[in-house]
């Protein structure tokens, strides 16, 4: 049951409800903080939406209702200043299919995609799905956060590079790209002829708050045209497994290769899901600001543990965090043996580092810390670390 007096802090026990993140480490102690979702119930606005729609009793096929495309443009205006029109909008029912069909849509043969690295790991994965080959290039590190590499993507961006695959804010980083940043890389894909598809799932989760998303598509009509940018209320809201997602794409050759790619292997959206983003979209209460405060809470004090193995997180519940100094051949397995479930670093293509997922009740999180703190000390006592 969900206690509304005790709200983020509340322990909702998961076991039981085949929750992958909890299910993984099913009859041990070991205690999950990897896959990206969030140890809360999702807002009692949303659990209203659905148990209305399910009162109804007929669950069939659905178009896409006219509230939620309505919810959506309100939303993508009022939070992130971009005015998009119906036509452009391509509903899903994950952000990841996007991310497959956007490679199929702008697929030309013998071409490749531009990665930057390390990233949320299904995104290496498209270009083999498209028939294309991937050229990955390392974000690079400044003391305070991670970068693209312009010069390197330059030298490595081929002839025959079609697609760029941007995440921003950034899965697993914690970067929200600031204009500067953003006008470079729309820049550097118009001088090199490239689409973008830009997964923007995390934009309602930006911690910083000096810092606010800008999607990227916005900038100009130049790059709009060549963008194909996808949303979802998964995150924010902790829905994913409702799936319900949205692409953006001002383009209409472009929107009808995207259409084409979808046909057939991608199935619609079901009503309980449609409900839900409805009512997550159309949110302006004081859920969303107080759950950031939360998790404003819960990374402070990851980060008096872990120090400089973590650039600040801007954006997202989710730390990426360097333990190459430790020199262990596999941190995952070193800290589950620690009881702490985290993420390896080596699947989104930086081995030596882990992503810890801090969307969770406070009290839970400080047991994470204490078994992090442990694994830390023991790695240093061993002679690991210096
Ligand atoms: C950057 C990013 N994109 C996409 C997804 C997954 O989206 P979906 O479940 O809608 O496919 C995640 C989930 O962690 C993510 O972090």
């Amino acid at each position: 049951m969900i206690d509304a007096e005790a709200g983020f802090d509340q322990e909702i026990d998961r076991r039981g409800t085949f929750a992958s993140k909890w299910e993984k480490y099913r009859g041990t102690d070991i205690l999950p903080f990897w896959v990206a979702d969030m140890d809360f119930a999702a807002p009692p606005f949303i659990l209203r939406a659905v148990e209305a729609r399910l009162r109804h009793g007929i669950l069939g096929y659905t178009e896409t209702p006219d509230d939620l495309v309505t919810a959506f443009q309100n939303w993508l205006q009022r939070r992130h200043g971009w005015t998009v029109p119906t036509q452009w909008l391509v509903w899903l029912p994950g952000v990841v299919p996007g991310l497959n069909l956007a490679a199929k849509a702008v697929a030309a043969t013998g071409g490749s995609i531009l990665i930057p690295t390390p990233v949320y790991h299904p995104f290496l994965r498209v270009p083999a799905h498209a028939d294309q080959a991937s050229i990955k290039v390392q974000l690079a590190r400044s003391h305070t956060r991670w970068e693209m590499d312009f010069d390197a993507l330059g030298e490595a961006c081929g002839r025959d590079t079609r697609l760029f695959l941007l995440s921003n804010p950034q899965n697993p980083t914690g970067r929200a790209y600031t204009l500067s940043e953003l006008t470079a890389l729309a820049d550097f894909c118009l001088e090199h002829d490239l689409y973008l598809c830009s997964d923007e799932i995390h934009c309602d989760l930006v911690l910083d708050e000096n810092t606010s998303h800008i999607p990227i598509a916005s900038l100009s009509p130049e790059i709009a045209q060549r963008t194909i940018s996808l949303y979802a209320a998964n995150k924010t809201y902790n829905i994913p497994g409702l799936g319900c997602a949205v692409a953006v794409i001002p383009n209409a050759k472009l929107r009808a290769n995207f259409l084409g790619a979808r046909e057939g292997l991608v199935h619609g959206i079901g009503p309980r899901a449609f409900a839900a983003s409805a009512a997550a979209f159309a949110d302006t209460s004081q859920w969303l600001p107080e759950l950031l405060e939360y998790l404003r809470g819960n990374r402070q004090r990851l980060q008096q543990l872990v120090g400089k193995r973590m650039t600040p997180v801007e954006a997202t519940y989710l730390a990426w965090i360097d333990l190459r100094d430790l020199s262990i051949d596999n941190p995952g397995g070193y800290l589950e043996s620690y009881g702490l479930g985290l993420s390896d670093g080596l699947i989104f293509g930086g081995p030596g580092y882990v992503r810890f997922n801090f969307a969770c009740p406070r009290a839970l999180m400080e047991r994470g810390l204490q078994r992090f703190e442990h694994a830390l000390n023991a790695g240093h006592e061993e002679g690991r670390g210096d």
